[in-house]
């Protein structure tokens, strides 16, 4: 099972993001991770496509884009242009979200589906084989330095059920409140993706920080 960190740049000083890059790059984080949010899907507003493009010169890693807004169908050419490898859509974002995921992957980037604390795991139930990663929120969307909500742990088994019993070979990727604490556990129960805001950026020493996470 891979053990991949995704360290999110939503915790990362914006006025140093290029220094921001280059901590990650020289860590054994293999993705960047990239909080987009739209004020409507979630109360909170961060950045878009030229903050995407900007990250994209500055690594030569995984660009995990994280789209928190509504109706993201709008805007996948728009991110592939600025040079996100993974485009995560929600479920609860996207009224046609088959399609939705096949237009990411005919774009060429490869298709992920989140899903809020309160949104069941069947919810991706159909879409599972269109799907390359299957995101499970561990804190409600919107901010950084949230507590874990325990319940997701669960949520990873029944979920790692659900692409077996599907054949699915989709990442399973946990977001929110992931720390030292709690991420053996995370990649016990399944998870190939942990995403780490605070528990990197706000570690005085992130790539330490972020070997701590992977050898949890
Ligand atoms: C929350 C974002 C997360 C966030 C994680 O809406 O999707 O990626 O940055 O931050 P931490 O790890 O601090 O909970
Ligand atoms: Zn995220």
């Amino acid at each position: 099972m891979a053990r991949i960190i995704s360290p999110s740049f939503l915790s990362a000083d914006f006025l140093r993001l290029g220094e921001a890059a280059r901590i990650v790059n020289e860590s054994r984080a293999e993705w960047f991770h990239l909080d987009v949010m739209d004020g409507m899907f979630v109360p909170n507003i961060s950045f878009g496509m030229p903050v995407v493009k900007a990250l994209r010169h500055a690594t030569e890693k995984i660009l995990d884009v994280h789209l928190m807004i509504v109706q993201p169908e709008r805007y996948v050419a728009d991110f592939r242009a600025a040079g996100a490898d993974y485009l995560t859509v929600h479920v609860e974002a996207s009224t046609h979200l088959h399609r939705t995921l096949q237009a990411i992957r005919d774009a060429g980037m490869r298709a992920g589906v989140a899903l809020n604390p309160h949104t069941p795991v069947w919810a991706v139930e159909e879409v599972a084989e269109s799907a390359d990663m299957i995101l499970i929120m561990s804190v409600n969307p919107g901010f950084g330095g949230q507590r874990f909500i325990a319940s997701s742990l669960e949520k990873i088994s029944r979920l790692k059920d659900l692409l077996l019993r599907k054949n699915s070979a989709a990442l399973i990727q946990v977001d929110g409140g992931v720390n030292r604490d709690n991420a053996a556990q995370l990649f016990a129960a399944g998870a190939d993706v942990l995403v780490a805001g605070n528990a990197v950026f706000g570690a005085a020493d992130p790539v330490a920080a972020i070997q701590q996470l992977i050898e949890a």
